[in-house]
């Protein structure tokens, strides 16, 4: 097993000035769904304005990055699967709430040359714990997943250098400013760097040519990826690991899977999971008295929650079980033929088993 530390970097607001408004350029939503994948459980809020003794708690222990914890994750490659186990570190900036301004400011400003020194030197932070959520922060130790590793200075060092291609005009052209530096010294250092487009579900074209002119200018590869739908992500790891471990890992793909090409595959893999497991259900579950818990530990579900998730896996469930029961009412004399009585038992029955606050289900009359 090989393992490397990725710094994924990349300011969301110019220098030296206070907490932005505007959403950040999606470090952490990045960051999230590789460290934790899976349909479920996606959080896409992780705020940097924070209170003194929030800073100063274990999960940010007074620096300005982030522990995302180290995952290890499989690959293909010419002599079978590799493991490699990625030490995830997001570099930001963390902002005080009561001055708005970044924590320790007046000594090191958090200009964009600050920012470079940070993460190209030393990485050590004893006592450190990985992030998950904001609450990891409000609540100290409760939810604290991952001691900080020793030694990651010394680990092969790779970077991502993110792009938010949702950005437009003046915005755009500011993120411009900020990334072309960054991407200067890493180039100039010979550093091993890859280009991750963010939000590319909700792209602009401008801005996504742009990460394209920068892809060019410094010959580093780029992929683009959306953290909301869970594309391409993994793909930025693969290649980055190429380049940061080609000895160790030869056997390693680094080949790009365009974004159309992974929102298809993507398709196709949740169209696939969806089918197997309504036939699993029509297969083996005839009575409409079974529960979705009694399944729980079925491949076919497994599977097909990871791709759509609990929710709509339940809704699947839900609705073959009341064709079930709805085949079942026919039987009953009198209601087979009152519309009203037996959208009534169907109601019934559905409010009794399953938690539908938030999902139709349509009833067979
Ligand atoms: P700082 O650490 O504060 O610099 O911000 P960041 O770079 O970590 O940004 P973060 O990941 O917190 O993302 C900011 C916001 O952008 C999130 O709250 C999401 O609303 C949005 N966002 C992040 N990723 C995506 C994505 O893939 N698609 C879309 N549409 N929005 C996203
Ligand atoms: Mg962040």
């Amino acid at each position: 097993m090989q393992d490397c530390v990725v710094c994924v970097v990349g300011l969301s607001n110019n220098e030296k000035e206070p907490f932005p408004t505007r959403p950040g350029v999606g470090k952490s939503c990045f960051c999230f769904r590789f460290a934790y994948p899976g349909f479920d459980g996606y959080i896409d809020t992780h705020p940097s304005l924070l209170a003194l003794h929030e800073f100063e708690n274990p999960v940010i222990n007074g620096s300005h990055f982030l522990y995302w914890g180290s995952p290890l994750k499989m690959f293909p490659s010419k002599g079978g699967e590799v493991s490699i186990r990625f030490h995830l570190l997001e570099q930001t900036v963390f902002y005080q709430d009561i001055t708005s301004y970044p924590f320790n400011s007046v000594t090191k400003p958090d200009n964009v040359d600050h920012y470079i020194r940070r993460m190209i030197g030393p990485i050590e932070s004893a006592g450190k714990h990985s992030y998950y959520s904001r609450d990891d922060i409000c609540t100290t130790g409760q939810y604290t997943r991952f001691q900080y590793p020793t030694n990651l200075t010394k680990k092969p060092r790779g970077f991502v250098v993110v792009f938010d291609v949702s950005l437009a005009d003046m915005e755009l052209e500011m993120q411009c400013k900020r990334v072309e530096p960054i991407l200067q010294y890493l180039c100039k250092n010979k550093k091993k760097v890859v280009i991750a487009v963010t939000k590319r579900d909700s792209h602009k074209i401008m801005s996504l040519q742009q990460a394209h002119e920068l892809h060019k200018k410094f010959h580093v590869p780029l992929i683009e990826t959306s953290a909301r739908d869970d594309l391409n992500i993994e793909e930025v790891f693969r290649v980055l690991a190429k380049q940061l471990l080609s000895k160790k890992v030869p056997g390693l793909s680094d080949q790009i899977q365009k974004y159309d090409e992974a929102a298809r595959h993507n398709l196709i893999q949740r169209g696939s999971a969806k089918r197997s497991f309504v036939s699993y259900l029509k297969k083996r579950i005839t009575n409409s008295s079974e529960t979705v818990a009694s399944i729980s530990y079925n491949e076919e579900f497994k599977e097909c929650k990871r791709w759509i998730g609990q929710h709509s896996c339940s809704r699947l469930f839900a609705q073959h079980a009341l064709e079930l029961y709805n085949t079942k009412v026919d039987t009953y004399a009198g209601v087979v033929n009152d519309p009203i009585m037996r959208r009534e038992f169907l109601e019934d029955y559905v409010d009794s088993r399953f938690d539908l606050d938030n999902h139709k289900i349509e009833l067979r009359r």
